[in-house]
C-alpha cells in the first residue's frame, strides 16, 4: 500500500481521456493532473524543448513526492521517455511503449496512426508496435491543428470537420484496418471521425494503458489504501479554458490551481 499521489500530465485536456478511465477503475488513488496549457501544442516542439519540458513537470512531480507518474500524453512519450526514465525513483507510465504490445496483437496487418506532428516524425509507434509484431505495416499521419479544435472546443466548426476528413482520408487511403488514436486529444473528435467509418475502426490506446497501470501499481503493492484529496488539476495557464475545455470526459468542480513547473521543480 502506498497513499502517495500518482501524478498524470498532458500539454492539456488531452489526458484527462486516460485520467477519466483511470480514476474510474482506481478510485481511491490520490492524483495530481497537470495540464501545460502554456506549453501547448507540444506535437510542434523539437525534441529538445520537449526534454526540457518534461523534466520540469517531472521534478515538480518529485516534489510533490509522487509515487508514479502517468504520461498520458503520446508526444513526450515518444520523445522525452528514454531521455528520462532512468533520472527517477518512481513508476513511469508512457503510453506508446505500454499499449504497443495490445495494439501488436489486434486482428489487423495494416495499422494507420494519427498523432501530432512530432510523434509522427519519431516514428515511435512503428518502432514500439514492430518490436512485438515485424509483419505489421504501420502508417502515420501527423494532424496538425487538431488539438488546438479540442482546446478551443471548435469540433463543430464546418472548417474542423473538414480538417478532420483531410488527414483521417489521408490515412485511410492506405487501406488501414484499424487506426490507433495516437494523440491524446482525439478521442474528444471521435464523433466526427465515427462519421467517415465504423466505430470500431478507431482504437483509444488508452483502454489498454490504464488496465495495464492498474495491473502494475497492484503487483507492485503500490495501490493507495484510501483517497486523501479530491483529484488536484493544476495547470500551467488559462485555467477557466481548461475546465470548459475539460467538460467531454471530464466534469472539474472548482477552478484549477495555476503554476509554471520550471519556477519550482
Ligand atoms: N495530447 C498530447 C499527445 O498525446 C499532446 C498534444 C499536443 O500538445 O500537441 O500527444
Amino acid at each position: 500500500m502506498n497513499n502517495n499521489p500518482i501524478g498524470i500530465f498532458d500539454s492539456g485536456v488531452g489526458g484527462l481521456t486516460v485520467f477519466s478511465k483511470l480514476i474510474k477503475k482506481v478510485p481511491d488513488e490520490n492524483y495530481i493532473y497537470f495540464g501545460d496549457t502554456k506549453n501547448l501544442p507540444y506535437g510542434s516542439k523539437s525534441q529538445n524543448e520537449l526534454i526540457t519540458i518534461a523534466k520540469d513537470i517531472f521534478d515538480f512531480f518529485k516534489s510533490r513526492k509522487v509515487k508514479a507518474v502517468v504520461m498520458a500524453c503520446n508526444t513526450t512519450s515518444a520523445l522525452t521517455y528514454e531521455e528520462l526514465k532512468n533520472n527517477y525513483d518512481f513508476t513511469i507510465y508512457p503510453i506508446i511503449q505500454i499499449a504497443a504490445k495490445c495494439i501488436a496483437e489486434l486482428d489487423a496487418n495494416k495499422i494507420g496512426i494519427l498523432s501530432t506532428e512530432a510523434t509522427a516524425k519519431s516514428h515511435a509507434y512503428s518502432k514500439e508496435i514492430q518490436k512485438h509484431n515485424k509483419n505489421i505495416q504501420v502508417f502515420e499521419k501527423a494532424c496538425p491543428g487538431w488539438v488546438q479544435i479540442v482546446e478551443n472546443k471548435t469540433q463543430n466548426d464546418p472548417e474542423s470537420i473538414e480538417l478532420v476528413k483531410t488527414f483521417y482520408e489521408d490515412l485511410y487511403a492506405h487501406q488501414t484496418e484499424k487506426i490507433i488514436l495516437g494523440c491524446t486529444h482525439y478521442p474528444y473528435l471521435k464523433d466526427i471521425l465515427k462519421t467517415f467509418n465504423n466505430e470500431e475502426m478507431f482504437i483509444d490506446p488508452s483502454n489498454y494503458f490504464v488496465d495495464y497501470i492498474c495491473n502494475d501499481l497492484a503487483e507492485k503493492s503500490l495501490l493507495a489504501e484510501k483517497q486523501l484529496f479530491e483529484p488536484e488539476f493544476i495547470v500551467s495557464a488559462e485555467a477557466e479554458k481548461f475546465k470548459k475545455s475539460a467538460e467531454l470526459f471530464y466534469k472539474i468542480e472548482k477552478t484549477p490551481q495555476t503554476i509554471i513547473p520550471s519556477t519550482i521543480g
